[in-house]
């Protein structure tokens, strides 16, 4: 049966690069998918399904398949925004949008999950529940998409979800994953520093804010080495300074800002709490006044225990090896499929499609970032496979 599934999947391999190219070529920004959208719900129809569009007034789309009614639906997710970054990669399939490209592989997500919706058509049969397709607009940027669909219905009445994120960092073949937090939760960080500008030579007469902003700076490195246990892990990073104009004059005011990264959520209120409160101590030390802006950014991706085992027997139905199986360490990066995860035990994995003969070696959102389009059926076999279990 597994294999029967692979080889329905090799079979669509045509189909299944020409909707990613598609895609590829017409790539839309966060909140923009309106095309893209279009396209999917149009391949969707031509399969047999009935789409929901516009879940919650946005772009994003709901399918189900129903098969029964007595058992919690399971819920496959797919992202299918681009970014803002001038494509390089002078593949013949290259953006036709100016300054917007696939640079994330959400292209290859739509098309993996439309190949699963073909499958699980096929192989109706065999669920022994129903399933949702959850085709889902902006996760590149904060507020993220995955609360409309949420409160669009997308988790109404299921049980588990999953999510493949394609990879250039794992060679095609291989998977990766982790229990427990997975990706990071993330705030943004704004530190405004006033003090009293001046002439150079007089600094007794001014408040200088570079001067304490540095101390700040310096000061804002001891909250993760002091304030959280060294079991858990934490970023605080300033990641920009600016201060000042010209050589003789002491400014008024100086600005920071940086990016904090946490894995669970006490942590996180530990860092933001105390970020604010050495910023604020240290300017009032100094007579200056610290104004501190902690962003909202997305909580931690937390995969769960159980779910996540039901999605490597799940790979492994589909071919991919003990052996090709990565357990990660916890990603800097964060990702809006962490959102599920609050609402029903989830698990997300990484699916590899680097190929150095094809090139496909270049980071995520890089301008010549591309996937090995062999893991598109792979990918496709893996979400049905999630679908129909083991
Ligand atoms: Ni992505």
């Amino acid at each position: 049966m597994a294999g029967e599934l692979l080889q329905d999947a090799a079979a669509l391999r045509e189909q299944l690069r020409s909707w990613r190219r598609h895609l590829h070529a017409h790539p839309e920004l966060s909140g923009q998918e309106e095309k893209s959208a279009a396209f999917i719900a149009r391949e969707l129809r031509a399969l047999g399904y009935s789409p929901v569009e516009r879940v919650n007034g946005t772009h994003g789309i709901l399918v189900t398949l129903h098969v029964r009614d007595d058992a919690p639906l399971v819920a496959l997710r797919a992202d299918i925004d681009a970014l803002p970054i001038t494509e390089e990669t002078g593949v013949e399939y290259a953006s036709t949008n100016p300054g917007v490209m696939h640079a994330c592989g959400h292209d290859a997500h739509a098309a993996m999950l439309l190949g699963a919706a073909a499958l699980l058509q096929k192989h109706r049969a065999r669920l022994k529940r129903s399933v949702r397709l959850l085709f889902q607009p902006h996760e590149e940027s904060y507020p993220g998409g995955a609360p409309d669909m949420i409160a669009g219905g997308a988790l109404d009445g299921v049980g588990e979800v999953f999510g493949i994120h394609i990879s250039s960092m794992l060679p095609t073949g291989q998977l990766g994953t982790r229990v427990g937090p997975f990706m990071a939760a993330v705030n943004s960080l704004e530190i405004r520093v006033v003090g009293r500008g001046g002439h150079a030579a007089m600094p007794n007469l001014c408040i200088d804010p570079i001067v304490t902003a540095s101390q700040i700076v310096t000061a804002l490195q001891t909250v993760v080495s002091r304030s959280i246990a060294p079991s858990e892990p934490a970023v605080v990073s300033v990641t920009q300074f600016h201060a000042g104009t010209t050589h003789n004059v002491i400014p008024n005011e100086a600005a920071l800002n940086g990016t904090i990264r946490t894995f669970d959520e006490g942590v996180r209120q530990t860092v933001l709490t105390r970020v604010r409160e050495v910023a604020e101590a240290v300017a009032r030390g100094c007579g200056a006044e610290a104004h501190v802006t902690l962003g909202p950014g997305y909580p931690v991706l937390v995969n769960d225990a159980a779910t996540t085992e039901r999605a490597l027997a799940a790979a492994r139905q589909v071919g991919i090896q003990d052996a090709q199986i990565q357990q990660l360490a916890p990603q800097g990066g964060a990702e809006d499929f962490a959102y599920y995860g609050r609402k029903a035990p989830a698990s997300f994995v990484f699916l590899g499609a680097a190929s150095e003969a094809k090139q496909s070696v270049y980071p995520h959102h890089h301008p010549k970032f591309n996937v090995d389009e062999d893991a598109l059926a792979q990918g496709a076999a893996l979400h049905a496979q999630f679908a129909l279990g083991t």
